[in-house]
C-alpha cells in the first residue's frame, strides 16, 4: 500500500512511525529530516491542495492522512474524494469547527454541550465588546474566532489585560482576519485534558486521553506555545468521567454535526476543562494533536494502517481498538527564546545515542545545506519530541528525559517537569 502524510511536524513524524509497522511505502509532504528516514519526502507544501491531489492521483497513493487544520478547513478532503482517493480527515464544512471558534460557540449552544457561556462581537463592535467586558469582570478569556496557529486566545487576569487584548483585536488588526470576530467568555477553572475521537461518520473511538504543556515556563507558567510536552493517558479523566464525556459532549458533537449536514469523518479533539460542575469544552479541532500525537500513537496496540485505513473505508464499528496498559510521555526540545525569536541553523547531536533509548521526533530540524544525515541542524521553534514509553508514567518520563539528555544543540530548552499533574494524581491514588 502507498500511503501520503501530509504535514512536516513531530505530528506527522509520529504518524509516519505509527503507519510504518504496517509495511506501507509512506510519503511525505513535505516531511522532515526524521520522516526522511521512513520513506520518501516530497517537496509539496501541505496547503498547496491542488498539488497535492495531483501528485496523489499521479502516484496511486492509497490513503492519505492529514495532519494539520489548514489544509483541511481549506478543503483538502473534499479534494480528495472528489477525486475518488481514500483521506483520514473532515470534509471543510465538519472542519469549520476549528476553522471558526465563533461556529463552534454558537454550535454548543446549539446543541447544549457544556462550555464557558460567552459573546461573539465582529471586528467593527469594540465599544460593544469593551462594554461587555467591564460588564462581565476578570478573569475572562478573549478569542479570535478564526485560525492563528494557536496563539488566538488570550486569558487575561485583569479588566486592563482584556482592555489590551479587546485594542490589539479589534483596533490594531494584530490577529489579521483570524479576530474579523471575537469571542470573550468565562474563564473556566479546572484542570485541562484533551480526548482525540476517531470516527468514520457512523462509529467513533476514543484514543487515550492525553494532557499537554502548552507553557512555556516551569509549573505552567509563561507565555502559551504549541506545546512543551505531553504524557497519556491523562489520569485526571477516569472510566466515569470519560462515560461522562461520551453522553455529553462527543456523542451531542457527533450526530449535531451529521444532522446539521457536516457529518464528522477524522479525527475530532476536544479540548476539555474539568471543572467541579464536570467536565467543559475549552476548544474541538480538526485533527490530532501536536505533541499530543507522539504520546496516544505510541499506545495503540492495532496497526495504525488498519485503523486509519478503517475510517477512510468507513468501516470502524468492525475494527477493535486495543490500547497498551502502559504510559508514554514526551519530552519537547525547543530552541532558546522560542515562544519568541529564536536563532537557525544550529547543529544537533547525539540523535543516535536518543534514539537507541526513546522515540525520536523531528519537528523544527533541517539538513545542513549540502550534508549528508550526520548533520541535522535547528530550523524551527519546537524542534524534537523525545517520547519515553513504560509500565507507568514515571518510567516512561524517566524513558524521555534520560534519551533527551544525550542531545545537544545551542539554547537548547526543555520542561522538566513533564507529567507533574499526571505525577501527583498517580500519587494522590496511593
Ligand atoms: P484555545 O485556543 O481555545 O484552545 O485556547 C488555548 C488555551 O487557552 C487553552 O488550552 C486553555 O489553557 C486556555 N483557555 C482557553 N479558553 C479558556 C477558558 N474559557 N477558561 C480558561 N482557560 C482557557
Ligand atoms: N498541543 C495543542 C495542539 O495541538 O493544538
Amino acid at each position: 500500500m502507498r500511503i501520503l502524510v501530509v504535514g512536516s511536524g513531530g505530528r506527522e513524524h509520529a504518524l509516519g512511525w505509527a503507519l510504518s509497522h504496517g509495511g506501507s511505502e509512506l510519503y511525505f509532504a513535505p516531511g522532515n529530516p526524521g520522516t526522511k528516514d521512513l520513506g520518501f519526502n516530497i517537496a509539496i507544501p501541505s496547503d498547496d491542495v491542488g498539488q497535492l491531489v495531483q501528485w496523489a492521483r499521479d502516484e496511486a497513493i492509497d490513503l492519505t492522512v492529514v495532519g494539520p487544520e489548514i489544509p483541511l478547513v481549506a478543503g483538502i478532503a473534499d479534494t480528495f474524494k472528489e477525486a475518488g482517493l481514500h483521506i483520514v480527515g473532515p470534509v471543510a464544512a465538519a472542519a469549520t469547527i476549528e476553522g471558526s471558534k465563533a461556529f463552534a460557540k454558537a454550535f454548543m449552544a446549539r446543541h447544549s454541550i457544556p462550555t464557558a457561556s460567552f459573546q461573539v462581537f465582529e471586528a467593527d463592535q469594540h465599544e460593544a465588546a469593551q462594554h461587555y467586558l467591564q460588564h462581565h469582570g476578570a478573569p475572562i478569556v478573549i478569542k479570535a474566532s478564526g485560525l492563528a496557529a494557536g496563539k488566538g486566545a488570550l486569558v487575561c487576569k485583569t479588566l486592563e489585560q482584556g482592555t489590551v487584548a479587546l485594542d490589539r483585536m479589534m483596533r490594531q488588526h494584530a490577529f489579521g482576519d483570524a479576530a474579523s470576530e471575537v469571542i470573550i467568555e468565562d474563564f473556566l477553572e479546572g484542570e485541562e485534558a484533551s480526548v482525540f475521537v476517531l470516527t468514520d461518520g457512523d462509529d467513533y473511538i476514543c484514543l487515550p486521553l492525553a494532557q499537554d504543556h502548552k507553557r512555556i515556563g516551569e509549573g505552567d507558567t509563561g507565555p502559551n506555545t504549541g506545546g512543551m510536552g505531553a504524557y497519556a493517558p491523562a489520569p485526571v479523566v477516569d472510566d466515569a468521567l470519560l462515560e461522562r464525556v461520551r453522553q455529553t459532549i462527543i456523542e451531542p458533537t457527533l450526530e449535531g454535526m451529521a444532522t446539521e449536514g457536516r457529518l464528522y469523518q477524522g479525527c475530532l479533539y476536544v479540548g476539555l476543562m474539568i471543572t467541579t460542575s464536570g467536565p467543559q469544552v475549552v476548544e474541538f479541532n480538526c485533527r490530532l494533536g501536536d505533541p499530543e500525537a507522539q504520546v496516544v500513537l505510541p499506545l495503540l496496540d492495532i496497526d495504525a494502517t488498519e485503523l486509519m485505513m478503517a475510517v477512510a473505508e468507513e468501516r470502524l464499528g468492525n475494527t477493535r481498538v486495543k490500547c497498551s496498559s502502559g504510559a508514554a510521555a514526551c519530552v519537547v526540545l525547543a530552541s532558546g527564546g522560542y515562544p519568541g525569536s529564536y536563532r537557525k541553523g544550529l547543529p544537533i547531536t547525539g540523535l543516535t545515542e536518543a534514539s537507541e533509548q526513546a522515540l525520536v521526533f523531528h519537528a523544527g530540524t533541517a539538513m545542513a545545506d549540502g550534508s549528508d544525515t550526520e548533520h541535522v541542524v535547528t530550523a524551527g521553534g519546537r524542534v524534537l519530541g523525545i517520547t519515553g514509553q513504560g509500565r507507568d508514567l514515571k518510567s516512561a518520563l524517566n524513558g524521555a528525559y534520560s534519551a533527551a539528555a544525550e542531545i545537544r544543540f545551542d539554547g537548547l530548552t526543555l520542561r522538566s517537569d513533564i507529567g507533574w499533574r499526571g505525577l501527583a494524581h498517580m500519587q494522590q491514588k496511593r
